[in-house]
């Protein structure tokens, strides 16, 4: 398939917003609708349905995922608990291998596909990533369950276009994420005497850091080392300073990075590094616990972090709040992950178990109550929901999209690695000249 068609597609979904993707109408055709057409002289049959075997079709069905410590793998023991119930007749194999939004797994997984040794299913981000996935024929289109697990009547059209090639639906989106939201700790704003409320901008933000700095406390903003958790905060910051149309275009086909707003989000984001500690935490779990036990005041995260909090036993609204970060409010940084049917792998009907039950609107309820993600599917009542997901829900039907970068909706793997090198460079150089380079170099290098 041609990325550069796929990339353009997914800029022109992002940039319709989220009315589309939330499931209101939207005036894009039907994903799954297959625009094949019969070649001539043939008549267009049917393919019969293939029923699932009931209580599964037996067999180990692998699943890999980077869901593997903490927090983080507790949404997948509620789906895993699920699919031993209603398929008792598969075992399910758990491949999980830990490190935030894939780090380690990553690599691991290249490794298998390429050595052709494929888990039933692993876990993908649609988006641009899917399309690595797609490009190097790794995985397989899975339009009829999709279909039967009702269609674009359940998926949001633009959510599945995201997944869809050709008329080929690649993967089942099992949660939707939001990248941009920072998590804070009432007990440390009290020392500065800030209230709990939403500061308008960066600006304003920074401000209250000096305030916190001031009352002594050492450490405003947490961050996590790793480079993918700097890019995480990178890209708010990013589409603070841009705003949702501009940010947007930064992932169409040919669009330059080397703008003044990019230098100036550049900076930004080194003057927010000022706040933050220089180690100490190098993923995501260490540097939202620093806000948990009140060693720091915030931490940009995206709201798997509520999994973490509800680990600790955390309140949303008295422990805890959240807002979306300053000056991005109104946009949802949006991500999804989704699972996809591997080429080639050993157990395709249990696979498609699996499957059937990451879009099972039971499925997505248990798995996304702890994951802290939203459901995937618009039928899913918000009202068995904690408050923190009620209020996503809401802001994912109402807000404009963004789609996030390090979490592969916007950016594909290459171009995310080029980036995270550029960003953790930075990290230890603080040569704001170089990170716009790099930046720039990256995109001009992969957005064509
Ligand atoms: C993201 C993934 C989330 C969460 C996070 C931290 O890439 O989509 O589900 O797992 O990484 O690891």
């Amino acid at each position: 398939m041609d990325r550069r068609q796929f990339l353009m597609g997914l800029a022109a979904a992002s940039v319709i917003g989220g009315a589309a993707l939330a499931g209101c109408s939207g005036e894009t055709k039907p994903a799954g609708d297959a625009t094949k057409e019969a070649p001539k002289g043939e008549e267009t049959k049917e393919a019969p349905k293939e029923e699932p075997k009931e209580g599964g079709a037996g067999g180990d069905v692998g699943v890999f995922t980077w869901w593997a410590e903490g927090s983080e793998k507790d949404g997948l023991a509620a789906l895993e608990k699920l699919f031993s119930e209603k398929y008792p007749n598969d075992k399910f194999v758990n491949l999980a291998v830990a490190g935030g939004a894939g780090s380690n797994a990553k690599a691991k997984l290249a490794a298998d596909l390429q050595n052709n040794n494929p888990p039933e299913s692993f876990q993908g981000h649609a988006g641009a990533e899917l399309m690595d996935y797609i490009d190097a024929e790794q995985i397989e289109p899975v339009n009829e369950i999709i279909d039967g697990l009702g269609g674009d009547s359940v998926f949001p059209k633009n959510l599945l276009e995201l997944l869809t090639v050709g008329g080929d639906i690649y993967s089942v989106p099992s949660n939707v994420h939001r990248s941009n939201v920072v998590w804070a700790n009432p007990e440390v704003l009290k020392k500065a005497e800030l209230s709990t409320d939403a500061p308008k901008d960066l600006d304003a933000w920074m401000a209250d850091m000096d305030k916190l700095k001031a009352a002594g406390v050492q450490t405003p903003l947490s961050v996590g080392t790793a480079a993918w958790t700097l890019v995480h905060l990178f890209e708010s910051v990013l589409l603070s300073v841009l705003g949702t149309d501009d940010y947007n275009k930064l992932f169409t086909k040919g669009t330059s990075w080397d703008t003044d707003k990019v230098k100036t989000a550049v900076a930004k984001f080194a003057k927010l590094l000022t706040y933050a500690n220089t180690g100490g935490a190098d993923d995501w779990t260490p540097a939202v616990d620093m806000v948990i036990d009140g060693k720091a005041a915030y931490n940009v995260m995206g709201d798997w972090a509520v999994a973490q909090f509800n680990t600790k036993k955390k309140t949303y609204g008295t422990d805890y709040v959240a807002w979306p970060t300053p000056g991005t409010a109104g946009t949802f940084l949006f991500l999804a992950d989704s699972f996809t049917l591997a080429k080639g792998c050993k157990n395709p009907d249990g696979a498609k178990d699996w499957l059937n039950l990451v879009g099972s609107a039971e499925g997505q309820k248990q798995f996304n109550i702890v994951k802290g993600s939203i459901p995937a599917r618009t039928d899913v009542p918000d009202s068995d929901f904690p408050d923190y997901q009620k209020s996503a829900m809401k802001s994912f039907k109402e807000d404009k999209i963004a789609s996030s970068i390090i979490h592969g909706a916007a950016a594909n793997n290459a171009w995310n690695s080029e980036i995270g090198t550029a960003v953790s460079k930075f990290w230890t150089d603080k040569n704001e000249a170089d990170l716009v380079a790099g930046l720039v170099a990256a995109a001009d290098k992969n957005n064509k």
